[in-house]
Parts: C-alpha cells; sequence; structure tokens
C-alpha cells in the first residue's frame, strides 16, 4: 500500500494534528503526516510533530506584506516536499483563493460544529446561546470561504444543560480527534470523491456512529 504523502498546518495547541499523526502509526493506515507547518512560532503543535521526528517548519505570516505573498511560500514548501493530501487543524489564517483552488478536493479542514450551523469563530458559545440539544464536528474540503466547502464526515455530541462553552469544547474535541483520522483515512483511500459540492461515498465509509444520550 501507498500512503498518501499528508501536510498539516497549524497555529497552535495541535492536538488534532497528534490525533492524525497517532492514526499513522498504524501499519494499514493509507497516509502519512510528513511535514508540519505553523503560521505561529510557538505553537505547542511543532513540538508535537518533533517528538513524532516529523519535519516542521515556521513560516511566520506576520513576514510577508500580503496574504498572497504567503500563500505563495506556504504552496511551495508544501510542493517540495511532496505533499498530496493537506489537513488544516486549528490554522487560523484564511487562504488566498489561488491558493485554495491549487490544493482543490485534497484540502481538508476541521471545524467544531455541524456545518452548515455556526460557521467562524466562537461557535460553541453560539450553540449555547442558540439552545441546540446537539452540536459536534465537521471534516470538509476546503474553499475560499470561511469554514464552507463539501463535507466528508461529522459526529454529533450531545449538549447538556449545564453545559459551558468550555465544557462542550471539551467534549467536541474528542469527537475530532476520532473523526479526522477517519475522514482523512477515506479521503486518502480514494473511497470518496466530490461531485457537484457534495462528497460521495458510495459505500457509506465515511458514516461514524451518531452520539446521542439515550432518551428517558
Ligand atoms: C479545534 O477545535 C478545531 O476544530 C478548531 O480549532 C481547534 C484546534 O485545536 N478549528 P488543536 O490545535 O487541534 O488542539
Amino acid at each position: 500500500m501507498t500512503r498518501k504523502r499528508v501536510g498539516v498546518l497549524i497555529s497552535g495547541r495541535g492536538s488534532n494534528l497528534q490525533a492524525l499523526i497517532n492514526a499513522c502509526k498504524s501499519r494499514d493506515y493509507p497516509a502519512e503526516v510528513v511535514l508540519v507547518i505553523s503560521n505561529v512560532p510557538q505553537a505547542q503543535g511543532l513540538l508535537r510533530a518533533e517528538a513524532a521526528l516529523i519535519p516542521t517548519l515556521t513560516i511566520d505570516h506576520k513576514a510577508f506584506p500580503t496574504r498572497e505573498a504567503f500563500d505563495a511560500v506556504l504552496d511551495t514548501a508544501l510542493k517540495e516536499a511532496g505533499v498530496e493530501i493537506l489537513c488544516n487543524a486549528g490554522f487560523l489564517r484564511l487562504h488566498t483563493p489561488g491558493f485554495v483552488e491549487s490544493w482543490r478536493d485534497r484540502h481538508l479542514n476541521v471545524h467544531p460544529s455541524l456545518l452548515p450551523a455556526f460557521r467562524g469563530l466562537h461557535a460553541h458559545e453560539r450553540v449555547i446561546a442558540a439552545g441546540c440539544k446537539i452540536s459536534g464536528c465537521t471534516i470538509h474540503f476546503v474553499r475560499p470561504e470561511m469554514d464552507e466547502g463539501p463535507i466528508v464526515a461529522q459526529a454529533a455530541v450531545p449538549v447538556l444543560a449545564n453545559d459551558t462553552s468550555e465544557t462542550l469544547a471539551l467534549r467536541v474535541l474528542d469527537a475530532e480527534h476520532r473523526l479526522y483520522p477517519h475522514a482523512l483515512a477515506v479521503v486518502a483511500s480514494g473511497a470518496v470523491s466530490v461531485q457537484g459540492e457534495r462528497v460521495v461515498d458510495k459505500n457509506d465509509q465515511a458514516q461514524v456512529p451518531f452520539f446521542s444520550p439515550p432518551l428517558p
């Protein structure tokens, strides 16, 4: 089995990166992380990559005059490393349309809500404020608009009566750590394709159990 070469973009903690690194340890996993790039020099995720002996790069966006200039350097670094699939994992920069186009349908993002609901920042606060009873996370292909694009996989978690944004974030994060490796595997193995801005999954391989509390 040839493994797809994966690049991961981070800006911080890197717990989703860790989940992907852990999944890649499995011999039959169809992908391997070959490069981790952070736009933030002190990102904790860089240490996780180094501990796993994965090459890292810091490309500090502050050193570039425009988004285009930053994305051009990012693109060159990824292509030089032979990256085939790109995973954003807590990467807090919007990409330029040109960058997005060059990675179209090979570029994943994780968002901590059930998209298309609650795009953008502070999703958990807004989920709680809206009185939602279910939230979750989404892995989707990247498009130029923030948190938009064909959905590969989703996992749902309950929103409990006494949840704060912190407690809900932890529950959703745990689901992210299980969902992202799963979604990357179905993409890397070629089990899904994008048709008309929907992910087609002939054998329902991207489906995961719906995590719901039992009814009384
Ligand atoms: C995650 O909640 C992810 O959904 C969001 O940013 C957070 C990143 O966490 N996009 P980590 O850096 O992977 O720990």
